[in-house]
């Protein structure tokens, strides 16, 4: 059904492959339908609790399509950017985990990918970058947006302006990734966070998620109502019932999402 991605769904985890590896897994505009299709799917299924997005190969995404942008007018290309930030702001609007595990390049578009899903873990491979300013562009998915909100103004800023490439070490220093793995281990590590993440109450979980993304960018007032509401659907679901009983009878709680 998909000749750009992988999708597939084992053990509650849905897992997104990029799946262009003699592009680099450039994202064309058929890389990002595909995407979203995936998400839509991942959004109705119950099945899956958490998902891994990842990139075959040597890269995790490499950027928008150089050649294929190269053919488009500004009307085209203003088309492509719509149609990237309906990609990243889905993949933040869905309330279930998102995990981007790094596996190479992540550049301009690929950054930004990564930079939409809820936790980053990079392979000792990992390259990122925002190399747009050497084409004549700048970040078009969300990186003048999401990176200063990741890594500060100044460093992103920098990381921006001066195109440069930075490894997975100096990406966990800045708090571009939130770990580091071996390659070998990159795909259990994201699947342990995935586990642990999907061991707790799912709709606190998902509450959590939408109230950090969309309490960011409110004033602190705003943001504190933002919460109460969220804190108060989340109360009323049956399972903080079963958490706080099974914490008080000593047991496991056993989460329904209801
Ligand atoms: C299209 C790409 C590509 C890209 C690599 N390829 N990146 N094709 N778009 N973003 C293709 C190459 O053309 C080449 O095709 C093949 O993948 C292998 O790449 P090489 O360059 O030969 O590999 P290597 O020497 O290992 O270098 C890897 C690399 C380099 C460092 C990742 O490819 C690179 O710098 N890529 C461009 C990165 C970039 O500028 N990204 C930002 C794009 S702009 P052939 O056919 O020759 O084998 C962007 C804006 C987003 O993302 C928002 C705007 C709407």
């Amino acid at each position: 059904m998909y000749e750009t991605i992988k999708y597939e769904v084992s053990g509650g985890i849905g897992y997104i492959t990029i799946n262009r590896p003699k592009a680099m897994n450039a994202l064309n505009g058929q890389v990002l339908d595909e995407i979203y299709a995936a998400c839509t799917e991942i959004e109705k299924d119950d099945a899956v609790k958490a998902v891994i997005l990842t990139g075959e190969g040597k890269a995790f995404v490499a950027g928008a399509d150089i050649a294929q942008m190269n053919q488009l007018d500004a009307v085209g290309g203003r088309a492509l950017m719509i149609k990237g930030h309906k990609v990243m702001n889905y993949i933040e609007a869905i309330e279930k985990p998102f995990i981007a595990a790094v596996n190479g390049f992540a550049l301009g578009g690929g950054c930004e990918l990564a930079m939409a899903c809820d936790i980053r873990v990079a392979s000792e491979k990992a390259k990122f970058g925002q190399p747009e300013v050497n084409l004549g562009i700048l970040p078009g998915f969300g990186g003048t947006q999401r990176l200063p909100r990741l890594v500060g103004k100044g460093m992103a800023k920098y990381l921006i302006m001066t195109a440069d490439m930075i490894n997975a070490e100096e990406a966990l220093r800045i708090g571009l990734v939130e770990k580091v793995a071996s390659p070998e281990d990159l795909i259990p590590t994201c699947e342990k966070i995935a586990q642990t993440i999907m061991s707790k109450a799912p709709i606190a979980i998902g509450i959590a998620k939408s109230t950090i993304n969309n309490g960011y960018d409110l004033d602190m007032r705003a943001a504190s109502t933002l919460e109460i509401e969220a804190f108060t659907s989340a109360f009323a679901s049956e399972d903080k019932t079963e958490g706080m009983t099974a914490f008080l009878e000593k047991r496991e709680a056993e989460f329904k999402n209801k």
